[in-house]
């Protein structure tokens, strides 16, 4: 599906959906994490920015962390929210996405958050909507995964203030991850001085030279002196064939104790989640003093909350 980047700009070049990180500013993104930075200040976690709004969360692949902090994020704006069940939706009756939106719609429904595992369906998705409807990307395929990279720099601010003189590691599994896609267009809008890329070269995309980053296929020489690590878990669910034994990753580039002593002593360590201890990371160094991870899931609440009114606003 060829994606269009410029899908999520209303005529005013204000959001009306958000898709991806690709065409963004960094105005752009420093206003959602002011935004966020406002509300993670506010004594109170109760906001009337959303009343009256309804806002639908279509899953059609498993989440945790996305999903429910979408819901904590509508309700402290006090949207109505609806998470529709999809196990046990019309969709198992031949029901296409396109008919169910177009229910939902008809429902009066003003947002929708979508995930999928095909690449693009968001962005199909907006397309076919109406013009007073916006749609979140939360994750589609292997493409873009555009509100974590957000909580993501929200939570590299918080820790190192800033980003231009920052060296950045992301280790693992780039091929298949959308979260590392998202990461990488976001950086580069930031300005950081140094994005590297570490993992086995079967595990990197085709155009590796294109994506304007350092590629190391050893560990402990990819994240030598940076700030910021972020490890990536393997996506099994979406290898067609096992690409390398969990034994071998895990000897290879599973982060331990040891190894994190070739960063700079305050890095911190960053993972999307879910987690496999003992393959990319141990739990000494999931659990350690350098560990920012539940920290991003915390974040990730009022990012969502940022980028929801962000796009109320602009209507
Ligand atoms: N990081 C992330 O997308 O986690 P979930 O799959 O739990 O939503």
């Amino acid at each position: 599906m060829k994606i269009d980047y410029n899908l999520q700009f209303n005529k005013n070049n204000k959001l009306q959906h958000f898709l991806n990180i690709e065409n963004l500013s960094k105005e752009h993104i420093n206003e959602i994490i002011d935004l966020a930075d406002k509300y993670i200040k506010n004594e109170s976690n109760k906001f009337k920015d959303l009343e009256g709004k309804t806002i639908a969360s279509l899953f059609f692949e498993p989440s945790t962390r996305t999903k429910t902090t979408f819901e904590l994020a509508s309700k402290r704006l006090s949207a109505d929210f609806i998470n529709i069940d999809i196990a046990n939706s019309s969709a198992l009756k031949g029901e296409s996405i396109l008919d169910m939106i177009k229910t939902l719609e008809a429902m009066e429904c003003d947002m929708f958050i979508v995930r999928h595992s095909s690449s693009g369906t968001p962005h199909y998705i907006a397309k076919e909507v109406g013009k007073k409807i916006s749609v979140i990307n939360a994750g589609d395929g292997i493409h873009a995964h555009p509100t974590q990279a957000m909580l993501d720099m929200y939570t590299i601010k918080k820790h190192k203030g800033s980003f231009e003189n920052l060296n950045v590691s992301i280790v693992g599994d780039i091929l298949h991850s959308r979260v590392a896609k998202s990461l990488i267009a976001s950086l580069k809008i930031l300005s950081v001085k140094n994005i590297n890329i570490i993992g086995p070269k079967n595990l990197m995309p085709e155009n590796i030279n294109e994506l304007g980053v350092d590629y190391f296929s050893n560990l402990e020489k990819g994240i030598d002196n940076v700030d910021v690590i972020i490890m990536l878990r393997l996506q099994q669910e979406r290898m067609k064939e096992a690409f390398i034994s969990t034994e071998d990753y895990y000897n290879n580039y599973g982060l331990t104790k040891q190894k994190i002593m070739s960063a700079k002593k305050d890095v911190i360590v960053m993972h999307p989640g879910p987690i496999n201890r003992g393959i990319e990371i141990d739990s000494e160094v999931a659990d350690g003093p350098n560990s920012v991870i539940l920290d991003q899931v915390t974040v990730g609440i009022s990012i969502r909350m940022a980028i929801m009114s962000l796009i109320f606003k602009n209507k």
